[in-house]
């Protein structure tokens, strides 16, 4: 919002700088953080794991946990090691990508084949500033097999005070040799629940008043990466208002809204065919994708039939009070049987349509067959043409 100039992406602003900011992955923060406290850092790691979970991050704050001027183990601040502290110049150095005895090497990128030959020279010399020095080695998968072969190398015979950090989406790809020569944590997709939480101290940080079930909504999108939420939160943000609400996000997902899938549902229910099939139409034609209708549709679906069963709905369903009570109004007339062959036929085309390049004609059809099966006396309900 009128930050034009020098703007910096959401996930890259609001990057942990400290493990107590870290979302998820407790497995990996508790040990490093022991091993940072205790001094017992090894020299070589390897981060594996889905993308945008935090393994790069992780690696910058290892790399600062064991360069960072305060805390450590005899000078402990509050209820344990405050490393990396995430303000001190080392610190702030590293974030800024600036300090000395940090290096981070981009597999990707061109030169880094050289980069790893050069590392045998470079390593003869001591840290310059901080107590080790460290390579993060990005996308590490990508590496030739002279630069894995280089690597080995110094990995066999590691230098005092340095520090390998390997990072990838597919540790698969990396040679044995390598493999059993690093500590190895692998990182897990983030709950939901956790990224929610995340996007929700973002917000604040904006000044953005954000419902909690927009930000379950988005978190659930994420599909367990964090960096993937920030992005999704930015696109809402972006669209300019100073709060975020459920209908939004529906909006930026490209998700019809439940108002427009309460109607269809309407429709489909008391058979008649022709208007559902215009209100899909109405859907698509506005942008909707046909799969994020069909999700949509299920979701608000099972919702119905939880609220049918389940006296507190709200704790098990990710929606606000009033949209629980509109979903509860507007399915109040529908049999369990009819949510329940509605739900299974829709989570049928939605695995069918993966494949399909006609999703919108399956759509129409199944809503055709929907219809006809409330309507054909098989279910209670109106008669057809009533
Ligand atoms: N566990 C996490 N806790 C908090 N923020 C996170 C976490 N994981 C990722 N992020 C956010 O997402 C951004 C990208 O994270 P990061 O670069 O660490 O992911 P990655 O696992 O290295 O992904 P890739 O495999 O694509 O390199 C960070 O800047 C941060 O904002
Ligand atoms: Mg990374
Ligand atoms: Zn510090």
């Amino acid at each position: 919002m009128g930050e034009q100039k020098g703007y910096i992406a959401i996930y890259r602003r609001f990057r942990p700088e400290t493990f107590d900011e870290v979302l998820g992955q407790q497995h990996v923060v508790r040990v490093l953080r022991n091993q940072i406290h205790v001094g017992n850092v090894g020299h070589a790691y390897l981060f594996s794991g889905t993308r945008g979970t935090g393994k790069t991050t992780i690696a910058r704050l290892l790399a600062k946990g064991v360069n960072c001027l305060n805390g450590g183990s005899g000078q402990i601040a509050g209820d344990g090691a405050v490393r990396p502290c995430g303000i001190c110049e080392h610190c702030v150095e590293i974030k800024n990508g600036v300090f000395v005895d940090v290096a981070e090497i981009d597999a990707a990128s061109n030169n880094s084949v050289d980069d790893v030959r050069d590392l045998r020279e470079l390593l003869v010399y001591p840290p310059q500033l901080g107590r080790k020095r460290v390579f993060i080695f990005d996308e590490v998968h990508e590496f030739s097999k002279q630069a894995f072969n280089a690597l080995l190398k110094t990995l066999e015979e590691p230098p005092p005070n340095v520090l390998f950090i390997l990072c990838t989406t597919e540790p698969n790809k990396l040679p044995q040799t390598i493999l059993s020569r690093c500590q190895r944590f692998d990182f897990r997709r983030v709950a939901a629940s956790e990224i929610a939480g995340g996007m929700k101290a973002v917000s604040v940080k904006l000044g953005i008043d954000a419902a909690d079930d927009a930000l379950a909504l988005l978190a659930q999108n994420a599909d367990g990466s964090v960096r993937d939420g920030m992005s999704l939160l930015e696109q809402c943000v972006t669209s300019g208002d100073s709060s975020l609400t459920r209908e939004l996000v529906l909006d930026v997902l490209g998700s019809p809204g439940d108002s427009a899938i309460a109607a269809l549902t309407d429709a489909v229910h008391v058979g008649r065919t022709a208007e559902a099939l215009v209100k899909v139409n109405e859907m698509l034609a506005e942008g909707k994708e046909e799969r994020r209708v069909i999700e949509e549709w299920i979701d608000w679906l099972h919702s119905a039939l939880l609220i049918k069963f389940v006296k507190d709905p709200r704790r098990i369903i990710s929606r606000s009070a009033e949209n629980i009570d509109e979903i509860g109004r507007a399915s109040a007339g529908y049999s369990v049987e009819f949510i329940n062959d509605s739900i299974y036929r829709l989570s049928k085309l939605f695995n069918d349509s993966r494949w399909s390049p006609h999703v919108r004609v399956l759509l129409e059809i199944a809503i055709v067959e929907m219809s006809k099966m409330e309507n054909d006396g098989s279910h209670s309900g109106p008669a057809p043409g009533a």
